[in-house]
């Protein structure tokens, strides 16, 4: 039995997620967890998805089609999602940052962006809904990011967001790190 971080925070989130939901799939890559959310969120819900690489977004499409399920796929950054999304209207959001497995190690998520994109996916939460972000570090991941993002969530406001960190306690270094920040 292998549980991989995307299926354990899939897990997580299951419970956030209504029938009829509005969710954001803010790292598209092969569609993965754009999938899961079509499908958790139902024929009512509605999936906008980000992703800055053309060919990944294809092979998304692809297998959306081929499950018949449908989402709104956008080729842009994901710094821009309050260009396509309301204020607190937002029941999920999924980062899995990092670069796409498979593909070219050195298109991956920035924390420049990363930050700006959790900041303004933080506004179109709505409250009790919740963010989750998977992080990677070491190897062509690095440090930056990481920790950049971090430090960012140590300094939310307590009375506003949950930031929960999880760990993947007996792994080796460098365990990828599932963190969740509910809106309250
Ligand atoms: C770890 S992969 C995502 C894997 C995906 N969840 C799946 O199931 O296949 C990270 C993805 O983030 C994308 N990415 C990098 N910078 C981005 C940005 N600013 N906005 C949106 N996506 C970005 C990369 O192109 C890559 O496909």
């Amino acid at each position: 039995m292998r549980i991989s971080i995307t299926s354990w925070v899939q897990e997580e989130l299951r419970r956030w997620i209504d029938d009829g939901a509005i969710c954001v799939d803010a790292t598209v890559g092969k569609g993965g967890d754009t999938i899961y959310l079509c499908e958790a969120a139902g024929a009512k819900g509605k999936v906008v998805g980000f992703d800055i690489q053309e060919e990944a977004l294809k092979t998304a499409k692809n297998r959306l089609e081929e499950k018949k399920l449908k989402a709104e796929l956008h080729l842009a950054g994901h710094e821009c999602m309050d260009e396509y999304l309301e204020e607190d209207t937002v029941s999920v959001i999924m980062f899995n940052l990092g670069y796409l497995p498979g593909g070219n190690h050195k298109i991956a998520t920035k924390s420049a962006t990363t930050l700006q994109a959790i900041e303004k996916g933080l506004l179109l939460l709505k409250h009790g809904g919740i963010l989750s972000l998977c992080i990677y570090s070491g190897g062509d991941s690095g440090f930056e990011e990481r920790n950049q993002v971090l430090e960012f969530l140590k300094g939310l406001d307590d009375k506003k967001y949950l930031v929960i960190q999880q760990k993947f306690f007996n792994k080796v270094e460098h365990a990828p790190l599932p963190v969740f920040i509910l809106k309250l």
